[in-house]
């Protein structure tokens, strides 16, 4: 099987930007030591996190996300009021409403950008890159800030040692747009509902609005099933890759980066074993962020970039998984 060949190619839709932006402060594994009953060991070994960005008190998404947006459209030679669509993936925006990408397009002052959020987890970025595909083939608009961010700190239970060692903050920004060479070849996504309570947050929405109930009960924290996690994510991001890939016409040695959801090493091998895909294409900088759900694939991709593991002409295979369940792929020549 060979790569997608240029020459019989539609317009496609291509990354032309891309930024990000974590807070500056560390906590470690030694940190964690001291907070909870666990060792560097235990969370090095089953998960490889070493470390993760914490924002400070006060410090919201729309903060993270303002900067990485910045530094993609600069990236990009684009300038804020240019901007036609503004996309940002989150599962702590900074209130319910209004939309964290009203916000953003505020501070940017892109003042012709349309903004909606998207709810699709730890997939979030994912999610909201094929979304402004389609807005972008269609010719609904020429192009679109893609953002994916999170403060989850603000929402973990800083004594549950389940969970709190393996989430951090952070933000990933992308422009996309119409590309002359390269850009999306494929793109997969799927969402299974009937395991929504494997990780959530019960409160804070409609169901279980905030009372002194709800916070005595820490509903508005992050809740989560791992083992069952572990299992689903496994299975339903090597599939997904495994669909992207064929539809893209990729073969796995046709791709020279894979770079899924930075949640565990541990998953992260399994997929790549599972889709056929060696650990040396594999990008993994979670030991340096944890898992900062919307935001991962952006930011790993980001680096990935930046270190000159994907380079022109590149295939790179990105995929993603979270709460819902939600997962989704895609495959792109850079
Ligand atoms: N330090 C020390 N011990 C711990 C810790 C910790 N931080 N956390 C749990 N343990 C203990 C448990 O209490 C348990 O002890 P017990 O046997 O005495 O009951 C023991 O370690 C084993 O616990 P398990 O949950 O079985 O450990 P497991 O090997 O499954 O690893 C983990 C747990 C790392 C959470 C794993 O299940 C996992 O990574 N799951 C996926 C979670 C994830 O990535 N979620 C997000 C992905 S989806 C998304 O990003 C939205």
């Amino acid at each position: 099987m060979s790569p997608a060949a240029d020459s019989h190619r539609a317009t496609r839709i291509g990354i032309t930007g891309l930024g990000m932006h974590v807070p500056s402060k560390v906590l470690t594994n030694a940190d964690l030591e001291k907070m909870v009953e666990t060792t560097d060991e235990w969370i090095t070994s089953r998960t490889g996190i070493k470390e993760r960005r914490i924002a400070e008190p006060g410090v919201a998404t729309s903060d993270l996300a303002t900067e990485a947006a910045r530094e993609a459209l600069a990236q990009a030679k684009l300038k804020p009021a240019d901007v036609e669509l503004i996309v940002t993936a989150t599962t702590t925006p900074d209130m319910l409403f209004p939309s964290t990408s009203c916000i953003v397009q505020d501070r940017l002052g892109a003042t012709s950008a349309v903004c909606f959020d998207l709810s699709a987890a730890c997939s979030g970025s994912v999610f909201a890159m094929i979304t402004a595909q389609q807005f972008l083939l269609n010719g609904r608009y020429r192009n679109a800030l893609v953002i994916g961010a999170e403060v989850l700190s603000s929402f973990i239970d800083w004594t549950d040692r389940a969970t709190c060692v393996l989430f951090g903050d952070g933000a990933g920004a992308c422009v996309m747009a119409p590309v002359k060479r390269g850009g999306i070849l494929a793109s997969d996504m799927g969402c299974d509902g009937s395991a929504k309570d494997l990780l959530y947050m019960p409160g804070g929405g409609s169901r279980n609005p905030p009372s002194h109930e709800s916070i005595d009960q820490r509903m508005h924290l992050l809740r989560m099933n791992g083992t069952e996690i572990f299992k689903l994510a496994t299975r339903a991001m090597a599939d997904s890759a495994i669909r992207v890939m064929k539809e893209a016409k990729l073969s796995p040695e046709h791709v020279e980066c894979f770079i899924p959801h930075q949640a565990n090493t541990r998953i992260i091998e399994a997929v790549a074993k599972r889709a056929r895909l060696p650990m040396a294409k594999v990008f993994m900088n979670l030991q340096r962020y944890g898992n900062t759900s919307a935001a991962s694939n952006l930011i790993a991709l980001y680096e990935a970039v930046k270190e000159g593991r994907v380079k022109r002409d590149d295939h790179v295979v990105l995929v993603a998984f979270g709460a819902g369940l939600t997962w989704g792929s895609i495959a792109l020549q850079w």
